[in-house]
């Protein structure tokens, strides 16, 4: 079997972080279980044997919906897509056909526990982005639901094929539109913003089709702050087209488009957790990143000890324990507290900045993670200069908090 090898450097590996994957040695031995949580006497261990450079591998397998499966989807995808952009609509006999390839992929799915998801990256041409992009978002809400254990297989096969079909609008707007570098003006958004209803009449037209399967198509683009397309109230929506939207915008975000290259997993996930109250509410972010962060960032946590992040209480902490139960809820220290006014920020440090878990505090919610290298920089030298960080020498990620300055 084909394999992937990717060379792994164990001094960036954080204690309690997870692989997905096995480790191996450069001549293929198996160093580490897949899915063993890591410690400094683990990793410490491997470094004395084996050095500090391994190799974490992983079968040229998609997870436990099979390749030749994702590539019949990929190729349904192209026919359909064609078949809208030469006729203005789907075929009762595509419809069908695209129903009957969610049920076995639903098959697939739920005869195995499945442990891995790997997304169609490999672009040829910014076209294949479209293709590509409805089979990801499948792959992504098939996973993502079956996990969740709250729908009935009906259900799940209405939601699938939502996700499958959730652009087809889209065939009917220009190529240079979809296709175009930099931002859309006013005048090209607001044809865009048509095509969920573009994709419900060519779905509306299938005497057959499903009304589940017409919602995830009309209301994709809502958002909880009732700023999406339509602006409909958020609550009001169904829960369907809400979870075809995360792992829309994920998918989104990790794929190079004429206008910006790809996210990273991890920066994608710091990028959706940064989106709770305005694009998403926390517990469909908390569910995304706790099901699904693990299988698309080949390590449990998205985030490292001393990152900064930021609570819905305006105050700024330091990581310093990963969450175990929850990802989202790790142990921080909490130094400083931030007032937004206008374009200002006023920030008052605390004299003794404290410790908490966020598993055990019910007050407090983690809502970002600092990703601008910049402002992590400019807020990591202030703590300095106020001697609440230590740095050691040789090693700039060992920063930490002094621990005379804490409760
Ligand atoms: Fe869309």
């Amino acid at each position: 079997m084909a394999t992937e090898r990717l060379k792994i450097d164990l001094t960036y590996l954080g204690p309690e972080s997870m692989l997905i994957y096995p480790l191996y040695t450069d001549t293929g031995e198996k160093i580490l279980e897949a899915r063993t949580a890591l410690s400094i006497e683990i990793i410490n261990n491997i470094i004395q044997k084996h050095g500090k450079i391994v190799y974490y591998s992983f079968a040229d397998e998609m997870g436990n919906i099979p390749n030749h499966r994702i590539y019949s989807a990929l190729n349904k995808s192209r026919e359909i897509m064609d078949e809208i952009i030469k006729t203005d609509k789907i075929s009762k006999g595509k419809y069908k056909e695209s129903e009957d390839l969610i049920e076995v992929i639903l098959n697939d799915l739920v005869s195995s526990e499945t442990d891995t998801i790997k997304l169609l990256k490999d672009l040829n041409s910014y076209d294949d982005y479209t293709y590509n992009h409805s089979v990801n978002v499948l792959l992504l809400v098939s996973v993502f639901s079956n996990k969740l254990k709250k729908y009935s297989m009906e259900e799940l096969k209405s939601l699938l094929l939502g996700a499958f079909l959730h652009d087809i609008g889209k065939m009917k707007l220009d190529k240079q539109l979809l296709n175009k570098k930099g931002k859309l003006n006013v005048t090209e958004f607001q044809k865009m913003k048509r095509h969920p209803q573009l994709g419900y009449e060519i779905i509306k037209s299938v005497a057959s089709s499903d009304v589940i399967v017409q919602q995830c198509i009309l209301f994709h683009h809502e958002k909880y702050n009732n700023k999406g397309y339509y602006g409909l109230p958020y609550e009001n929506l169904p829960m369907f087209p809400k979870i075809i939207s995360i792992c829309d915008v994920f998918d989104a975000l990790t794929s190079r488009r004429p206008y910006r290259n790809a996210a990273s997993p991890a920066n994608a996930l710091k990028i959706l957790l940064n989106s709770i109250n305005n694009h998403f509410d926390y517990d469909l972010v908390d569910k995304f990143i706790n099901i699904l962060g693990p299988f698309v960032n080949n390590t449990k946590h998205f985030y490292g000890r001393h990152e900064i992040c930021e609570l819905n209480t305006q105050e700024l902490a330091i990581i310093v324990g990963l969450g175990q139960k929850d990802i989202l809820k790790p142990e921080i220290i909490v130094f400083c507290k931030y007032q937004k006014s206008r374009s200002k920020i006023n920030v008052k440090f605390y004299d003794r900045p404290f410790r908490v878990n966020l598993e055990e505090d019910d007050k407090r919610i983690m809502i970002n993670v600092l990703s601008n290298e910049y402002q992590v920089y400019s807020i990591k030298n202030r703590l300095l200069e106020r001697s609440l960080l230590k740095m050691e020498a040789r090693e700039p990620s060992s920063m930490d908090i002094e621990g005379k300055t804490i409760n």
